[in-house]
């Protein structure tokens, strides 16, 4: 028997650059950061079932702009633009960055943030940075490791491990777009936090 999908809809809203542009009605969001390609619009659309609905790309920095999408009539995702690639022009990081910056202090409606880092590797000093970002505001989050598919069994218990000890106070889950189980324990998640 299968199961009814957790995120059964999903409707892209709207592209914003400033947080008074924001979707009307305000609803509870879900927001997922972290850097550029590390998977933020994929797993969005993993969890969502849509191939295509975020847009992602091989090269960072796709995603430019605050990015809204309406989750069973009852909610909003929110992708944002990555931060932390060095070879992006000086310029677009910092607006990126002020960009991510006034969403996470506006956000009175956030309930929860997904901090995207790649399973593969330590802890980046700007994931530390934004970590502590989201403690100072008070922000709940969880950290997600991305591309687990890319790992052993063995090296991505260890890396698992890692995260945990890193962060101690906070849920540390797997992730990969090609695992069907991480993909509904990670739905499962946000889901409880909603209710
Ligand atoms: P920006 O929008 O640039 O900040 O990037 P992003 O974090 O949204 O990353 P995106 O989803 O565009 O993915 C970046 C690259 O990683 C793409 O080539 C994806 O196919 C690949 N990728 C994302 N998730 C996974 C995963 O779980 N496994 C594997 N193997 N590749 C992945
Ligand atoms: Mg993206």
């Amino acid at each position: 028997m299968s199961e009814k999908p957790i995120f059964y809809k999903s409707t892209f809203v709207k592209s914003v650059s400033k947080q008074s542009d924001r979707p009307e009605p305000l609803l509870p969001e879900i927001a997922f950061l972290g850097r550029s390609n590390v998977g933020k619009s994929s797993l969005l659309n993993a969890l969502l079932n849509r191939k295509k609905l975020a847009l992602t790309s091989s090269t960072p920095g796709k995603t430019r702009l605050i990015n809204y999408f309406l989750i069973n009539d009852q909610y909003y995702f929110v992708d944002l633009p990555g931060y932390g690639y060095a070879k992006l022009p000086k310029n677009l990081k910092q607006q990126w960055q002020r960009l991510i910056e006034s969403y996470l202090k506006n956000s009175d409606q956030l309930k929860l943030a997904c901090l995207l880092m790649d399973s593969r590797h330590e802890l980046q000093k700007t994931d530390k940075l934004m970590a502590d970002w989201l403690n100072y505001y008070h922000i709940p989050y969880l950290v997600v490791l991305t591309k687990a598919d890319k790992l052993s069994k063995n090296m991505l218990q260890k890396q698992l491990q890692y995260f945990k000890n890193q962060f101690p106070d906070h849920s540390v889950v797997p992730f990969s777009i090609k695992n069907r189980e991480m993909i509904r324990q990670l739905a499962e998640v946000i889901q409880r936090t909603l209710e």
